[in-house]
């Protein structure tokens, strides 16, 4: 664990001292700490620009330490950070690791052992980026997927009989608990509204085939919108129906709401629809609790060291957790940055395309925030 700190900037308007954000960096493997540092960079020039203070405090999780001690987290990971207001984390997975050892070690025992039980997935079209949509541009492109993150086919649960042998059998359980449900979908109500756009919230599933599963969503799907929030309106589509949709008109969606392995798939169809896996980001969310923040993208084996990987998504999943504190006025500053630099200034969102390394994408985002073109 190594900590920096840095001093408060300012005092807010209400003239007391500024809350002082404590938030933990895990860079992780790959490309993950070339673009932290790049999110890092802009973290701290939104905070100069916007007067609010935090301190970071890196963790070096992931591959290498992995391969060094053995342990995928140490025994006090969670606890300690509980501890913090946000994480930011790079990315997980390492070449030299089997795969499945950190994304379950890591990732996945994150989510579940914070109870990170939304992933918060926006799907925004900024002007400027190419979508390979043809005749769709960012008027079609804005809408929000709300992913359950902690059940479903996730839960590991399941087993193996007869391994390895011709009468071999592998099972593998989707667990959906009404009360895991019922507070993704009040999660996904709430946000709905307080988007205040369609007020339609659309639940993707596959009622004519998983008929256990998704009674249970879609039961409570309209219990809890009839009953508390009958001013959302709700919709249903069957997951193959959404991939389709998306593609075909992606305007048509507002917010989504979906279980854990269906909102896995659907989220990278609407991430390339988005620009790709340079700019998707997400926050893995607990209400209650520390919420985590992402970039989509995995760890990119291959750009490793180079400065050539887009930094967007994780400037991106930084915006996310500046508006999940409560500092608007400093997320806008930063997302009115990231649209001016993507409109004009990258000439692709690719690795290596951009027209910019890794380092001067974040200069040119950090420039930005502190000197709005208006
Ligand atoms: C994601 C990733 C992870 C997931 C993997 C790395 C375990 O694909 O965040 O979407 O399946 O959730
Ligand atoms: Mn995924």
């Amino acid at each position: 664990m190594e900590k920096r700190k840095r001093p408060p900037y300012s005092q807010n308007f209400s003239g007391g001292t500024t809350q002082l954000y404590k938030i933990a960096l895990i860079p992780g493997d790959g490309t993950g700490p070339e673009v932290t540092a790049e999110a890092a960079k802009v973290l701290e020039a939104t905070a100069s620009a916007c007067g609010f203070a935090y301190e970071t405090t890196s963790f070096d999780f992931g591959g290498d330490r992995y391969l060094r001690t053995g342990e995928v987290l140490p025994p006090s990971a969670v606890s300690d950070l509980r501890a913090f207001d946000a994480i930011l984390l790079g990315a997980i997975g390492h070449p030299d690791v089997k795969p499945g050892i950190l994304e379950k070690g890591i990732l996945l025992g994150l989510r579940f052992d914070l109870d990170l039980y939304i992933n918060l997935r926006p799907v925004k079209l900024y002007p400027g980026v190419e979508t390979p949509l043809a005749g769709k541009g960012p008027e079609h492109i804005d809408f929000v997927v709300v992913r359950e993150n902690t059940e479903g086919l996730y839960t590991g649960s399941g087993g193996f009989l007869k391994q390895g042998t011709a009468d071999e059998v592998a099972i593998q359980e989707s667990i959906n608990t009404r009360q895991g449900v019922e507070r993704c979908l009040r999660y996904a109500f709430e946000y709905t509204r307080r988007r205040n756009r369609e007020k339609t919230l659309t639940l993707c599933g596959k009622t004519n085939v998983l008929t256990y599963a998704f009674d249970l969503w879609e039961r409570a799907f309209h219990e809890v919108g009839g009953a508390d929030y009958p001013d959302i309106k709700r919709e249903y589509a069957h997951v193959d129906a959404t991939c389709m949709w998306m593609v075909k008109n992606p305007e048509w969606f507002d917010v989504i709401v979906t279980d854990n392995m269906f909102g896995d798939i659907i989220t990278d169809l609407a991430a390339i629809i988005q620009g790709g896996m340079g700019i998707a980001a997400g926050g893995n969310i607990n209400p209650g609790g520390v919420s985590m923040f992402e970039p989509i993208g995995g760890s990119a084996p291959k750009y490793t060291g180079q400065g050539v990987i887009n930094p967007m998504a994780a400037i991106s999943a930084c915006h996310m957790m500046l508006a999940h504190l409560g500092e608007q006025e400093a997320a806008d500053r930063l997302e009115a940055a990231i649209v001016h630099v993507l409109s004009h200034k990258l000439e692709s969102m690719s690795a290596g395309k951009m027209g910019y390394s890794t380092s001067e994408v974040g200069d040119l985002v950090a420039e930005a925030v502190a000197n709005p073109i208006k």
